[in-house]
């Protein structure tokens, strides 16, 4: 497998489907959690040049941060608290078009305007969310959470 990511010219749709691909024959290539979780922040961050990409992992009663580009983050975020905390707790793509309307949104950056969080499932439960995060407002809309949906389907088989 290269190590050279291909990114589209076009539409955020046409750089979805050049990246999905990619992603896939990056995870069958590799077995382990962190290096796949780590090449996956960094394509969707090569693709997007995003504020923040990177994975939250479920540990008891806490996310705890993982694999990311971008910005220091907090390494540790309660069940059903902020953005991440609530795409966990009620099991869903939680999009946020502005980060200062979302009560009890956690800050990790304050240049970040808007958010996505994307839960990955494995047998039924989430195990990790994909948290994205963008110096824009309203960045993030229904293309990203069906595509950004579909790469954590993926990930589900390597965490
Ligand atoms: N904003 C997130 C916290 C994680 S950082 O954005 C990287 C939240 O409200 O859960």
């Amino acid at each position: 497998m290269s190590e050279t990511l291909l990114v589209a010219d076009g539409s955020k749709r046409e750089k979805y489907e050049m990246l999905l691909p990619q992603v896939e024959a990056l995870l069958r290539a590799e077995t382990d959690a962190v290096a796949n979780m780590a090449n996956v922040a960094a394509a969707v961050m090569e693709t997007f040049h995003f504020l923040w990409v990177g994975f939250y992992r479920v540990s008891g009663e806490q996310l705890v941060l993982g694999p990311f580009q971008g910005p220091l983050a907090c390494t540790r975020i309660r069940h059903g608290r902020g953005v991440c905390g609530t795409s966990w707790a009620e099991d869903r793509t939680v999009v946020v078009p502005d980060v200062e309307q979302f009560p009890g949104h956690i800050a990790c950056s304050s240049a970040s305007r808007s958010e996505i969080v994307v839960p990955v499932r494995k047998d039924g439960r989430v195990v990790a969310v994909l948290d994205v995060d963008s110096a824009e407002l309203a960045t993030f809309d229904d293309v990203d959470a069906r595509y950004l949906e579909q790469l954590c389907r993926l990930m589900a088989y390597v965490l």
